[in-house]
């Protein structure tokens, strides 16, 4: 095991404010430390509601948390501008807890695998990037030719894997 790990995370705190009560809050996330490892897979077990998806979200920094610090391999991800988390994006992948909330339903699934190569600028068009998606396809156990369908003609298991193979990417 490497000495710094991964991924640190240290006292995570967020609140979320009631709609109905103006000034009370719920507390989703309460003083939550632990640090990941190269190569080691952390398991985060809890009830319904007791959040960690939220941590989820926070450790990317998907929405800011009101106290604690995230460090990804030694640097302060927590205070780091859109523009400059941008490199270190391209490192941390999700798949989310529900596929089709996660997968745009206007475009195929060949534009929604493709999107971060897009966005980060290493292909120029779809085109260019179809060899390499019909890999990751192959990869998640999807035929390559159902690319360019819709995400409503999948199954719920088969759009979490499409998720997978863009988290791969
Ligand atoms: N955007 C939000 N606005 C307000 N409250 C929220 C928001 N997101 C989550 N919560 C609340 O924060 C708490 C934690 O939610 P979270 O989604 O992190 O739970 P979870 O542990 O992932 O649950 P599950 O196992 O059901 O997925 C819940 O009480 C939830 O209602
Ligand atoms: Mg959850």
């Amino acid at each position: 095991m490497s000495e710094r790990p991964l991924i640190e995370v240290c006292n995570l705190v967020r609140k979320y404010k009631n709609r109905t009560f103006g000034n009370h809050y719920t507390t989703a996330v309460n003083d939550v430390s632990f640090s990941i490892h190269s190569s080691e897979t952390l398991g985060l077990v809890g009830e319904s509601g007791s959040g960690k998806s939220t941590t989820g979200r926070l450790l990317l920094g998907l929405e800011p948390a009101d106290e604690g610090r995230v460090f990804f391999e030694g640097t302060d991800i927590t205070s780091l501008s859109s523009r400059e988390m941008k490199p270190w994006r391209r490192r941390m992948q999700v798949i989310f807890q529900d596929p089709y909330t996660a997968i745009n339903p206007r475009k195929t699934i060949q534009h929604f695998i493709a999107e971060p190569l897009l966005v980060h600028g290493l292909v120029r068009s779809l085109r260019e990037a179809e060899d390499h998606i019909s890999t990751l396809l192959r990869q998640v156990g999807l035929d390559p030719s159902l690319m360019t369908r819709s995400p409503h003609e999948f199954s719920g298991g088969q759009r979490q894997r499409i998720c997978i193979a863009r988290a791969l990417l």
